[in-house]
């Protein structure tokens, strides 16, 4: 039996729903954003939210990017087989048992708890490797880092376990929310536990505060590194940030229609029957459904484009298929089906499928699921 890897980009597919990236808007939002005087690391976890993370990532250093960015080991050493050899910063601390992995593929280790840095210390000595850490200070967040008082009798351990303090670095809790003080705050936390380090005898190269609104709207978060996420895939970090910068959105995502039939008037349409046609209607099925990552909460407002013309989501989205109301249009079978991206003079963007949804942009393109295939567009070296 011969069977068909449908799910990853190498793999064939006949299916016709495809996410497809341009690299080119990778390339050329990653030149856009990237500061003067700092360098950018190009954040590639979740599979590149959704874009491919081995493709996004070639195209981010290929743009002048320096660091790759990801939040598990497992996503940086799939880089490494790749043959990234660009460093790569694991921006939680690596799990209990896997540091030894971790440190021998060059993955550089995120720090903030004497069990992440015991876990590191005995790798590192086993191995004969001198790895640089990045030191990471809750400034506000509370999700993961050390706290500023705890900084300075971290330091003093690392520098006993024979590692060496590369980066220090904080994450931003509201940087989208350009009213909102708090970011300010954590930055004056941040600058204070930088002086304290300094003044403490530790020189690290790189500090690095910002992620995509920082970087947009607080250049003085900027340091020697930026953490460059969402915006790198052309999306807005927030609905203050549109318009801010020329960002291209990388992903489009897209069908064709499977199957047209007329329906009749008063008929229902799908799962619950919830949908009713006022009138005689051709009705379209597109194969994509919520195992797709195409949400069921866009049963009741979704719409999609085919021949340019925006229309309804008919009803209920089902694991695998969705049905379209296309009233009197003349579709056919194997029209093209956008589902987010251009057609003619309409779009649909990550950002109307994320308030339809009730999300935000980041959670659309992460959630694309495994199974549509990545289809790369401008992949030679730009
Ligand atoms: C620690 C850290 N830095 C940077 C980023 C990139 O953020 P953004 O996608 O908003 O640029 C993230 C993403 O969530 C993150 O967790």
């Amino acid at each position: 039996m011969r069977i068909l890897d449908s799910t990853t980009a190498t793999g064939t597919s006949s299916r016709p729903t495809v996410a497809v990236v341009d690299l080119d808007a990778i390339r050329h939002n990653v030149r856009t954003l990237r500061p003067p005087g700092a360098e950018v690391m190009a954040v590639v976890k979740a599979n590149g939210y959704g874009h491919g993370d081995v493709a996004v990532a070639g195209a981010a250093l290929d743009a002048g990017a320096s660091w790759l960015g990801v939040a598990l080991v497992e996503e940086g050493i799939r880089l490494r087989h790749a043959g990234l050899d660009a460093p790569i910063l694991v921006l939680t601390e690596f799990p209990p048992g896997s540091e030894t992995e971790a440190l021998a593929a060059g993955l550089t280790p995120s720090l903030y708890s004497e069990m992440g840095l015991r876990g590191v210390a005995e790798a590192a000595r086993r191995l004969g490797a001198e790895p640089g850490v990045h030191v990471k200070v809750d400034t506000g967040m509370h999700r993961v880092g050390l706290a500023p008082e705890s900084i300075e009798a971290f330091l003093a351990a690392l520098s006993q376990s024979g590692l060496k303090l590369e980066g220090l670095w904080t994450h931003f809790a509201t940087s989208e929310e350009l009213d909102d003080p708090f970011a300010h705050r954590q930055l004056q936390r941040f600058t204070a536990v930088v002086e304290g380090v300094r003044t403490a005898g530790f020189e690290p190269r790189y500090l690095h505060a910002a992620n995509s609104a920082a970087i947009m709207a607080r250049p003085e978060t900027h340091f020697d590194l930026v953490r460059l996420g969402i915006a790198m895939y052309g999306l807005s970090p927030g609905p203050q940030l549109f318009g801010l910068a020329d960002l291209r959105p990388a992903m489009a995502w897209k069908s064709a229609v499977s199957m047209v039939k007329r329906v009749g008037a008063g008929e229902r349409l799908s799962y619950g029957r919830r949908y009713r046609l006022e009138r005689e209607s051709t009705v379209a099925t597109v194969p994509v459904g919520y195992a797709d990552g195409y949400s069921r909460r866009l049963s009741g407002g979704g719409e999609v484009l085919i021949n340019g013309v925006r229309l309804p989501v008919a009803g209920t989205v089902t694991m695998d298929q969705i049905l379209v109301d296309c009233g009197g249009e003349a579709v056919q079978v194997g029209d093209e089906v956008a589902l987010m991206g251009r057609q003619g003079s309409e779009e649909i963007t990550a950002d109307e499928l994320a308030s339809k949804m009730g999300t935000i942009n980041y959670e659309v393109v992460c959630g694309v699921s495994e199974r549509v295939p990545r289809r790369y567009t401008n992949a030679g070296t730009g």
